[in-house]
């Protein structure tokens, strides 16, 4: 590792945040096999410990679970986190649009404006803080004009309930839709080596609208953590059980893209997720990384990788590798 953690600015908010971020989904259990929530409290403590400020998080990962043991973790050291967490993923309501069911009961992409007003409470109680850093709209709701969306956040941010605001999964029309309705600091869409597509949609509209990206699923689920060998199974209600990226031929791909990583990361005396991690990092008009970890040990790592920098020739490496390896890639 070669240099100080990377911190950079969320949009025009004025707000900073390590470029490294702790995502939480696997911590909320579902869709994830279960949580602990001893070794999840432990692994959001070591992120902070090693520099990690920005923690996101969602009402929709176990329906408050993860905001709540990220409330936990964080308790007495509020001034330390940046905190995302998010709106527009309802069980209150039967409003907007049905989307899957939790716990036996529908969950609904709803982002009318009483429904923001009451989520906003619930996440402030569970993460046991009065304010939020950044506020996302998890999943966006054809049902409501992204105006009037945007006018419930810009007031909420006018009380001192939300500091920045964000989107995800949105398109480029719903970008570009927000980026009019007012001042959006974030967006927040998958991207990886191996789901790098928004590179060529969103990213070039962010970057030149002043807005940061934060890529989620940085580590592919896990697929590029350089550990998922053919021999790994996954238990339970763990989405990776039945995905075809974690395929035997994904993995012997994966594994033959780590082989050409390898000297680079040997060379940076860095983990193969760590050389991932700062390669995400590096790409252009990524501003923040999420990474999930589930114990101290994957914190630490991956938020080590906000200390380590890529050289051209490590990138142009890198491409090449993926360019070789990737095509065909299940994702
Ligand atoms: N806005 C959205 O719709 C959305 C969607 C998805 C994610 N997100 C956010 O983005 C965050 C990150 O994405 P993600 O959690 O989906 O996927 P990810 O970061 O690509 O993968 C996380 C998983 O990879 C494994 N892993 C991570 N670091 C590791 C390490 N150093 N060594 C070995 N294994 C490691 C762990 O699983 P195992 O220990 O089980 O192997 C971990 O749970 C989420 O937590 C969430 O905050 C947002």
């Amino acid at each position: 590792m070669n240099a100080a953690t990377l911190t950079r600015p969320i949009g025009q908010s004025g707000i900073s945040a390590s470029a490294v971020g702790l995502g939480t989904w696997a911590i909320g259990g579902w869709m994830w096999g279960g949580t602990d929530e001893a070794q999840s409290i432990a692994a959001i403590q070591a992120s902070i410990d090693e520099g990690v400020s920005l923690i996101d998080t969602a009402p929709a990962y176990g329906m408050g679970v993860s905001e709540e043991i990220v409330g936990k973790a964080i308790r007495g050291r509020r001034d330390k986190v940046v905190l995302a967490t998010k709106c527009g993923l309802v069980w209150h309501t039967q409003a907007g649009g049905y989307f899957f069911s939790q716990n036996d009961l529908p969950v609904h992409r709803y982002l009318g404006h009483a429904s923001i007003v009451h989520e906003v409470e619930q996440s402030l109680t569970r993460l046991g803080t009065d304010y939020i850093d950044l506020y996302i709209t998890h999943w966006q709701d054809p049902t409501t004009p992204i105006a009037e969306t945007m006018a419930t956040l810009e007031a909420l941010k006018k009380q001192g309930k939300i500091r920045a605001i964000g989107a995800s999964n949105v398109s480029p029309e719903e970008l570009r839709a927000y980026i009019g309705a007012g001042p959006l600091d974030a967006i927040q869409e998958e991207f990886s080596m191996v789901k790098p597509d928004i590179g060529e949609t969103l990213v070039p509209i962010s970057q030149a609208h002043g807005v940061s990206t934060l890529s989620y699923s940085s580590l592919a689920l896990g697929l590029l953590s350089g550990k998922i060998g053919p021999d790994r199974q996954f238990s339970g209600d763990d989405q990776r059980r039945d995905n075809p990226r974690f395929s035997q031929a994904n993995r012997s791909k994966v594994a033959a893209l780590m082989a050409d990583i390898a000297p680079i990361a040997e060379a940076h005396q860095a983990s193969l997720a760590q050389i991932v991690i700062a390669w995400t990092l590096q790409q252009p008009g990524i501003t923040f990384a999420l990474c999930g970890a589930r114990d101290p040990a994957q914190a630490k790592e991956n938020a080590a990788a906000g200390r380590l920098r890529l050289s051209g020739e490590d990138i142009g490496i890198i491409r090449a590798a993926g360019a070789r390896h990737l095509v065909g890639l299940d994702a």
